[in-house]
């Protein structure tokens, strides 16, 4: 993000702060309750959204070598994704030829060869068929055209990109528009993979995402955890097309105050997020990101499968190693007193916020969906407002019920 926009941001949040004001969006919005529960809304969003729109499937450092694999199934479409012996990115139908088994179980890893573990037929990670046992049994089969089925996939600024569909079209520039030039920016091909987590509860995955769309609840919810990091009740936001970013600060933003602007990053003052259509939120910073793929349960409108990812720069996951080999830097306690130019008191922090990043949204968002789901399936709570402080809301419900071919929300007088 260029410097300039990085000071503007910081400047209009110290401002709301100073003020006690948070973003004013000038309107609220009817929501209907509906939208949690329609089973044919549901299927509209899975066909739409997940089995007829590029999916974003992971980072670069996913696949930090030639011959690494990770394999998904969380958008109806069994995926392979392989980075092959040169080095490029390639995603398949995750089903032998043969008759149809999965070539690939485990979540992710390295491996030259991919045996189907039925009858052994096996692929390169190209996706070529390079062997069938006993092939004189079997009978001929004609190998170039028999490899896996490949799918529409594209690495992009540090970016995993599939299309479901064999004909999908994968036009990333054009899917992110003018948010194409700030997400290369942020040089996600440079981080690796460093763990994450996964949440299965019963709340739409609509519910899931809105979770991340107002910092209204942070001083409430969230006051013995992120309410600790984050001041709350602070927002600058930004549309772009069907996608938008959303910044709030963290007490970090204090220290900024007394330092010059030429010195002042985002990163160390708030929590930026991007939303990208329809299910992704990605969080930012100079040494981190964390990705989170908000996932419907097929054919159940009350269930969402969360998948958080956790990516370091190179020199964290060093620290990192480091820190785990050395237990005297490895343990956080309270004794333990955070130096900001300790490397290692770095490493041990941003674990440790990841850690409380995700059990918050699994304990304490995720049961705040999981009571709205309750009430959206009783019926008698036809609707629910989104308040003049809840921009990103409106934009989130706006986007996907356009997608969609529904009217905007209906204002609330
Ligand atoms: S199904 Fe894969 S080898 Fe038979
Ligand atoms: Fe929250």
């Amino acid at each position: 993000m260029e410097h300039a926009l990085q000071v503007s941001i910081l400047k209009e949040l110290m401002q709301q702060l100073d003020e006690g004001k948070n973003i004013d969006a000038g309107v609220q919005y009817k929501m209907p309750t509906s939208s949690y529960i329609c089973p044919d809304m549901a299927a509209k969003e899975w066909d739409s959204f997940f089995q007829n729109h590029p999916q974003l499937i992971g980072l670069s450092g996913d696949l930090p070598e030639p011959q690494s694999f990770i394999t998904t199934d969380d958008f109806g479409t069994p995926i392979l994704a392989t980075r092959d012996r040169d080095g490029k990115f390639h995603a398949f139908l995750n089903a032998c030829r043969h008759r149809g088994v999965r070539v690939a179980s485990q979540p992710r890893g390295r491996k030259n060869l991919f045996t189907c573990p039925f009858h052994s037929w096996s692929y390169s990670g190209a996706g070529e068929l390079v062997a069938i046992p006993n092939e004189d049994h079997f009978g001929p089969v004609d190998k170039s055209c028999n490899g896996l089925i490949e799918l529409p996939s594209i690495e992009h600024n540090g970016l995993l990109w599939v299309h479901p569909q064999p004909d999908g079209d994968l036009n990333i520039d054009e899917l992110l528009g003018s948010l194409t030039s700030e997400i290369a920016s942020h040089k996600l091909g440079e981080l690796m993979h460093a763990g994450g987590t996964s949440i299965d509860m019963n709340l739409n995955w609509k519910l899931a995402n809105d979770t991340f769309g107002e910092t209204y609840h942070f001083q409430k919810l969230h006051k013995n955890t992120l309410g600790q990091i984050f001041y709350g009740n602070n927002l600058h936001f930004k549309e772009f097309g069907r996608h938008h970013r959303f910044v709030t600060a963290s007490r970090g933003i204090d220290a900024m105050r007394e330092q010059p602007e030429a010195d002042w990053d985002i990163s160390r003052g708030t929590f930026v997020l991007y939303y990208l259509f329809p299910n992704i939120q990605l969080v930012v910073n100079s040494a981190s990101c964390t990705l989170i793929k908000i996932y419907p349960a097929r054919d159940n409108p009350g269930r969402s499968i969360t998948q958080i990812s956790f990516y370091y720069s190179q020199a964290m996951i060093e620290l990192a190693n480091a820190a785990e080999a050395n237990e005297d830097i490895a343990k956080v306690t309270p004794d333990n007193v955070y130096d900001p130019d300790s490397q290692a008191d770095a490493v041990q922090t941003l674990a440790a916020s990841l850690e409380v990043f995700s059990s918050t949204i699994e304990q304490e968002d995720y049961v705040m969906g999981e009571f709205q789901q309750k009430s959206a399936e009783n019926g008698l709570l036809k609707e629910v407002i989104f308040g003049r402080n809840e921009p990103a809301l409106h934009h989130f419900h706006n986007s996907f019920r356009g997608a969609l071919g529904l009217e905007s929300l209906e204002q609330s007088d």
